[in-house]
């Protein structure tokens, strides 16, 4: 296991589709997701895509912790998702704060829909299929957006609300 560098804003690899995972049993491609694990705990984020640590590959790991009352849709254990797609289940939108480790220090507003289905295998090649609601359909979608080439400030509405997290203490809603 290694700590793997990660890719900041303005890095070409951070702006293209990654490729398909061709072979999700590959030990290359188990590997390169027991890094993308070690470095998400140790950067202690809540989600990382393979462009982020400079792979081209549609590979995710995320996490929602979440709290004891939030419904179960809306938190998960820590997931790996090879090849995800996902699909709106509703049009309405809520906005709420992002960060991204790629864009370290910084904190951005982002709507987004807020009841999702997503699919992709697991690292045993099974399976996943979830509905996510609140943050764990928010960190599902902004990971699937690295896979893209798109960062959250694409998705932003009002560029006023982006912000250093230092200064977060400014606004009614802080970031988490
Ligand atoms: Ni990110």
């Amino acid at each position: 296991m290694a700590i793997l560098k990660i890719a900041r804003m303005g890095h070409p690899i951070l702006a293209v589709r990654a490729q398909e995972v061709t072979d999700p049993a590959a030990s290359k491609i188990h590997r390169l997701i027991d890094d993308m694990i070690e470095t998400l705990i140790d950067a202690d984020g809540a989600g990382l895509a393979a462009p982020q640590v400079y792979t081209s590959l549609r590979v995710i790991v995320f996490r929602a912790p979440g709290a004891d009352e939030d419904p179960p849709e809306a938190k998960t254990p820590l997931t790996v998702l090879i090849n995800p797609t996902m699909e709106v289940l509703a049009p309405e939108t809520a906005g709420a704060w992002e960060g991204c480790l790629s864009l370290a220090g910084l904190r951005g507003f982002v709507e987004r829909p807020q009841h999702i289905r997503y699919r992709g295998l697991n690292r045993d090649g099974r399976t996943i299929e979830r509905e996510a609601k609140g943050f764990h359909a928010r960190v599902f979608q902004h990971e699937f957006d690295h896979l893209e080439g798109i960062l959250y400030p694409q998705r932003m509405t009002d560029i006023k609300k982006f912000i250093f997290e230092t200064e977060a203490k400014h606004w009614q809603k802080p970031p988490p």
